[in-house]
């Protein structure tokens, strides 16, 4: 009697020893994203041949220091803006990047680039930069643009009598964030011909795209028709014209491209415009005139190398079985169908930008991406849940996911594309199928990227 009570509770005890053993073993096998990759960054620096030493030295010299500056009033500086410096938001991992995981500049430079303003609750020390649109105007129609967060007021060369509010940010329901896109290798975006870009949009050779709904579509410029790539909706055009648009957006610097201010109040908006322009004083023949700064951002932009991985590549150690395996399951599941490995450029009188493939892991069309990820605002053809298939080049040193920034863990951004209307909903149902070793295979190839 007693033997058997012992038998039977032996093997009670075995039995959930092994439920215990096989939990723990579950924990301790669930994937998890490894973080950001260590070591030196894998981007920053210029193309490391094909450029001349002339191009070499314009990236040095004039636009790498024209790009860390920290520009005050007197150089265009507001009425409002979002921060004083484009390296201050295009920071991680190195110039040219995106947020810094930590140390936010937006929340840590607020006392001293914007004194007396509040820092609004949506940004936080150790959470993604960000600008914020307004899906609405307080009237109720529809707006979309980036409202600037700080002023000038405060500041101690703010101009006599210039006494503007912050916008309104306490409808939260009515904000919506973009987080820094990087800028490594956007030379070789610019490059790439809309024909590539068409073709590779349309060719489906196993009927792949079709049978899981994924179709997608250009953005176009509404005037020349042509392909427009830049930003998380494919919305802008071409490298200078987003420099003249972050200038004025961002810092509220007008230039060239984007003369005209967007807080014309007569009390604070007293420079001469365009604020940072062209210097035309030829005073001999031989004189070169001072590019305007939007020109150094561009010559910055478009000579930044594109990424380099962590393995695989030349000067790189081999890849693990475990990133080989990603690569393999990122491809064979549909991840690719999207996220295009590679796109080669078209003719460039650059040589590192002439017909050389750019591994972007985007196909720089926009898709469908459903109710979850909608920011509902349009752009040229983007509409409310339109996005650009994110380039994934860099993105082991990565800190913050998605067009917002909502998340540091890049299992959950891969989960985010899986909402009512997403394209990516059949795709993301084969990666649940996958079993724990096979998804952290994936997730260890994209922090080799
Ligand atoms: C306040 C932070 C901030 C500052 C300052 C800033 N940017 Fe950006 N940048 C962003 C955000 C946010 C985006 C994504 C915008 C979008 O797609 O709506 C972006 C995107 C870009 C892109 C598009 C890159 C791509 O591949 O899609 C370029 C180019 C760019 N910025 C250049 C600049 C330049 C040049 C400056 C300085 C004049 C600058 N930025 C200053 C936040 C900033
Ligand atoms: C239908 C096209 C499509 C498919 C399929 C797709 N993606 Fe994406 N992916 C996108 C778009 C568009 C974004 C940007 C979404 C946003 O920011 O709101 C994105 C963003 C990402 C990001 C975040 C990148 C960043 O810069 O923040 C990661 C990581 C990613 N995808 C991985 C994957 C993986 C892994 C798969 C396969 C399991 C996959 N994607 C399948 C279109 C796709």
């Amino acid at each position: 009697m007693f033997e058997r009570r012992a038998i039977r509770n032996r093997i009670l005890y075995r039995g959930l020893g092994v439920i215990l053993l096989s939990l723990a073993a579950a924990t301790a096998h669930a994937q998890a994203d490894p973080g950001i990759r260590g070591g030196v960054p894998g981007a920053g620096q210029p193309f490391a041949s094909g450029l001349t030493s002339g191009a070499l030295a314009f990236f040095k010299n004039v636009g790498l220091p024209q790009f860390m500056e920290v520009e005050a009033v007197d150089d265009g500086l507001g009425p409002r803006f979002n921060l004083d410096s484009c390296a201050g938001c295009h920071a991680f991992p190195a110039v040219g990047g995106s947020s810094p995981p930590t140390n936010n500049p937006q929340v840590a430079r607020a006392p001293i680039m914007a004194p007396g303003n509040m820092v609004p609750s949506f940004l936080n020390i150790n959470g993604p930069i960000r600008e914020v649109r307004f899906v609405r105007q307080s009237n109720g129609t529809p707006d979309g643009g980036v409202h600037a967060i700080f002023t000038i007021v405060g500041r101690s060369d703010n101009p006599a009598g210039c006494a503007i509010a912050q916008p309104d940010f306490s409808n939260t329901g009515n904000l919506v964030f973009r987080i820094p896109t990087p800028l490594f290798g956007d030379g070789l975006i610019e490059s790439i011909t809309d024909a590539t870009i068409k073709r590779n949009l349309a060719s489906d050779p196993f009927g792949l795209k079709r049978l899981f709904g994924i179709s997608g579509h250009v953005n176009t410029n509404g005037n020349d028709g042509t392909v427009t790539r830049f930003g998380w909706k494919a919305q802008n055009k071409s490298l200078l014209i987003f420099a003249g648009e972050a200038y004025n957006v961002e810092m509220g610097i007008t230039n060239e491209n984007f003369p005209n201010e967007r807080e014309e109040n007569p009390k604070c908006a007293t420079n001469g415009l365009a604020e940072n322009h062209t210097g035309f004083d030829v005073t001999t023949a031989t004189t070169a005139p001072d590019p305007a700064d939007i020109v150094s951002f561009m010559g910055l932009m478009r000579f930044l190398d594109q990424p380099t991985p962590a393995c695989g590549v030349a000067g790189r150690p081999a890849c693990s079985g475990s990133v080989n395996n990603g690569r393999e399951l990122f491809n064979r599941i549909g991840c690719a169908l999207c996220h295009t490995p590679s796109l080669t450029t078209g003719l460039s009188p650059i040589a590192a930008l002439n017909q050389v493939p750019a591994r972007l892991f985007s196909d720089l069309a926009v898709h469908n991406m459903g109710s979850g990820l909608a920011d509902n605002v349009t752009q040229g053809n983007a509409g409310p849940d339109e996005f650009r298939t994110a380039p994934l080049w860099g993105l082991g040193q990565r800190a913050f996911f998605l067009h917002d920034g909502r998340t540091k863990d890049l299992l959950q951004a891969i989960l985010a594309h899986d909402s009512p209307g997403s394209e990516a909903s059949r795709i993301i149902d084969a990666f649940e199928t996958l079993n724990s070793s096979q998804k952290q295979d994936i997730l260890n190839y994209l922090r080799s990227l």
